[in-house]
C-alpha cells in the first residue's frame, strides 16, 4: 500500500516509517526539515524500505495537497505532523502561537485528509491524536483543543463517508518516550510554567505511564492494515493493544 506519513522522518513519526517500511508498504514521508527528510530517507532505504520523502509544511494548507494530487493519491494518510504549540496560562502565551498551533495541528490535518478523501477509492485515514484531545490538559491548551477538534471532525468524516469504504480513524499512541515527550520531560529553562508541565510529565514516567514506542508503532502498523477499520470514526488507544 502507499502510506503517506506526515512528519514520518523524525521521532514518533520516524518509529512509524521505521515499522511500516519493514512490512513492505511504500512510505511518503513528508517535513518541513530537508535534511532530517534526506537522512530518514537513506537509512529507512539501508533498512530495505521503499520510500521516498518531500517537503511539505502543514502550516501551508496547499502543500500537502499537491502532493497527494500528484501522487495520484495515497492509500493510507497517517497524520502524524503537529506541533507543541505554546505553554503557560492561555491568557498569557502568545496569541499568534496559539493560533499557528491550530493551522499546524486542524488545518493542515484537515486539508491534507481532504486531498486524500478526493483522490481515494478506497483506503484509510489515521489522525495521531493524544489524551491531551480527550482530557484537560492545562497550560498547553493549543495542543489539546487542536487535537480535540481532529478527533471530533474524524467522528464527523467518519459518517459523511459511511458509504465509502474510506475509514477514518484517531490514534491516541499513548505517552512515548520520545519527541515531544522527551523534550516535555527535560526543559532546559527556568520557565515557571514549562517547569510545572514538565514535572507532571516526568511523574507520569517515572510512574510508568509511559508506552514503549515499539508497541505504540506496532499499533498504528494494525490500524495500517484495515484491522480497525469498523470501528471508523472512533478513537483507537493502548487499550486497544
Ligand atoms: N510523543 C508522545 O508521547 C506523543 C503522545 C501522544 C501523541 N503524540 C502525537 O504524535 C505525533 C508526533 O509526536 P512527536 O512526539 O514525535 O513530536 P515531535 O518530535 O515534535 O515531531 C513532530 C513531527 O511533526 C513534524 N512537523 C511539525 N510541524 C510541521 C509542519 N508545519 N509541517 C510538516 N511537518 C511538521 C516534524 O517534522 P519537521 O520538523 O521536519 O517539520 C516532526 O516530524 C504528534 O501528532 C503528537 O501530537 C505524541
Amino acid at each position: 500500500m502507499r502510506v503517506l506519513i506526515t512528519g514520518g522522518a523524525k521521532e514518533l513519526g520516524r518509529a512509524f516509517s521505521e515499522v511500516l517500511g519493514a512490512q513492505g508498504h511504500h512510505l511518503v514521508i513528508t517535513g518541513r526539515d530537508e535534511k532530517a527528510l534526506d537522512a530518514a530517507g537513506t537509512e529507512l532505504r539501508a533498512q530495505g524500505a521503499d520510500v521516498e520523502t518531500h517537503v511539505a509544511d502543514l502550516g501551508d494548507p496547499h502543500a500537502t495537497p499537491k502532493l497527494i494530487e500528484s501522487l495520484g493519491g495515497v492509500d493510507v494518510l497517517v497524520n502524524n505532523g503537529a506541533l507543541g504549540g505554546p505553554v503557560g496560562p492561555t491568557w498569557e502565551v502568545d496569541e499568534n502561537d496559539w493560533w499557528r498551533t491550530f493551522e499546524v495541528n486542524l488545518r493542515g490535518t484537515a486539508s491534507a485528509m481532504n486531498a486524500a478523501i478526493r483522490t481515494m477509492t478506497s483506503g484509510r485515514i489515521i489522525n495521531v491524536v493524544s489524551n491531551a484531545g480527550v482530557h484537560r490538559w492545562p497550560y498547553v491548551t493549543a495542543y489539546s483543543v487542536s487535537k480535540a477538534a481532529v478527533i471530533k471532525l474524524g467522528e464527523n468524516l467518519a459518517v459523511e463517508l459511511k458509504r465509502r469504504p474510506i475509514a477514518v480513524l484517531s490514534y491516541d499512541p499513548g505517552m512515548v518516550d520520545t519527541g515531544l515527550m522527551r523534550r516535555g520531560c527535560a526543559p532546559h529553562t527556568d520557565d515557571p510554567d514549562l517547569l510545572r508541565v514538565s514535572q507532571w510529565t516526568r511523574s507520569q514516567r517515572d510512574e510508568g505511564r509511559f508506552t514503549p514506542v515499539e508497541q505504540s508503532a506496532g499499533l498504528l502498523a494494525r490500524i495500517v492494515s484495515g484491522e480497525f477499520d469498523h470501528r471508523s470514526g472512533g478513537l483507537i488507544t493502548q487499550k486497544d493493544h
